[in-house]
């Protein structure tokens, strides 16, 4: 299959009306459309169709025990597709987080087809804020299903170029919007028994959700002996071909740890760099830089595009300086763990 890439101008996606026409058509005829959200590129189909979401599964090689994402484009197409009232503290995190990167799991109704809910009697849903994202679903007249658009295992895309890398040839279309801003997926969270409990850390914080009611982390998230409520946390992910080692502890410790390993590993002919801040960049002879220390969100931003980076330049392994576990801090910490899998090291 021949993937079309074409740009639509996220600030009026109405400008390029032809193109957004074309993708709705590709998804009402089963198809799928890699499109732009503020978090990372979703892989979209028809959320209400069985034979389109399958699809998704088949392009990224993804388990079919792992749900989907639904995502729509105004608040109140919420009612439509779950299984139950909204409680209180439902509305009121809807009412603040949406358009944005918080997903809500629901009980879900008949519409929502087993494939999409991954045999689970749940539906997460979430109104992104990107307007391509909006449009495409408000030309479509159905919710879209729609994972990160990138092959199962592998980082995250934030540019449509990285969708291309991983899924040329094994969809219809990719719309490039530009780079996705937050550049980590949504916070997923379900609200059990009148607790909030996160069960995929995010943008949105446990302290920005704490206005709203109790807040709890979903034990299988920090801890790798209890299972996950997500299905999808208890899969290997973010992780390039490269060997990720994720290093923990004092600063100066790490700093010394990974220039030791750097210079065995250039002895043994094995091609490795550290992953650094700009604040600990200049410890380093050569290494890729992540962002900055003191602000959260430029790391989030630069996250996958730095683990992709490992693999163009080919490297065997990388070295990671751990970063705060606090705030937006535990969701990047939870993504370099994940792509670190048990080569995580404290000094
Ligand atoms: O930011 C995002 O959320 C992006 C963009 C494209 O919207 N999407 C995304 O989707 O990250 P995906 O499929 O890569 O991750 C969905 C996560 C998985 O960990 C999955 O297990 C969890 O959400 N999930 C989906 N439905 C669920 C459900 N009913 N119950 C519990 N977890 C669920
Ligand atoms: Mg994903």
């Amino acid at each position: 299959m021949e993937t079309k890439f074409i740009k639509i101008n996220n600030e009026n996606p109405e400008e390029n009306l032809v193109a957004l026409k074309e993708a709705a058509n590709i998804l009402k005829n089963k198809g799928l459309v890699a499109i732009p959200t503020e978090t990372v590129y979703g892989l979209a189909a028809n959320a209400l169709c069985e034979e389109s979401a399958k699809k998704i599964y088949e392009a990224k090689g993804r388990p079919s025990d792992n749900p989907l994402i639904v995502h729509i484009a105004e608040k109140r197409e919420v009612y439509g597709l779950i299984g139950k009232q909204l409680s209180d503290i439902e509305f009121k995190l809807i009412d603040k987080f949406w358009p944005g990167p918080l997903t809500i799991v629901f009980k879900k109704n008949k519409l929502i087809p087993k494939t999409v809910s991954g045999g689970l009697d749940t539906v997460a849903i979430r109104m992104p804020k990107n307007n391509i994202a909006r449009a495409v679903i408000r030309e479509c007249g159905f919710p879209l299903a729609a994972p990160s658009a990138n092959t199962s295992t592998k980082p995250s895309p934030t540019l449509a170029k990285h969708v291309l890398e991983d899924l040329d040839g094994k969809i219809d279309m990719i719309i490039d919007g530009g780079s996705c801003g937050f550049g980590i997926e949504s916070t997923v969270v379900q609200v059990i028994e009148d607790k909030i409990v996160i069960l995929r850390p995010g943008s949105i914080t446990k302290l920005m959700l704490k206005e709203f009611g109790d807040v709890e982390i979903d034990k299988g998230i920090v801890d790798k002996n209890i299972k996950a409520k997500a299905p999808g946390m208890k899969y290997k992910h973010y992780s390039p071909k490269a060997k990720v080692v994720l290093i923990k502890g004092d600063k100066e410790k790490i700093v010394s740890f990974i220039n030791k390993n750097l210079e065995e590993d250039e002895k043994l002919g094995i091609k490795s760099l550290p992953i650094v801040y700009e604040q600990t960049a200049h410890f380093y002879k050569e290494y890729l830089t992540i962002g900055d220390l003191s602000k959260a969100d430029t790391v989030a931003k630069n996250l996958f595009a730095v683990l992709r980076k490992c693999d163009e330049l080919g490297l065997d392994k990388v070295y990671i300086e751990a970063f705060d576990e606090e705030e937006v801090g535990l969701a990047i910490m939870n993504r370099l763990k994940k792509a670190a899998g048990d080569n995580i090291i404290k000094v």
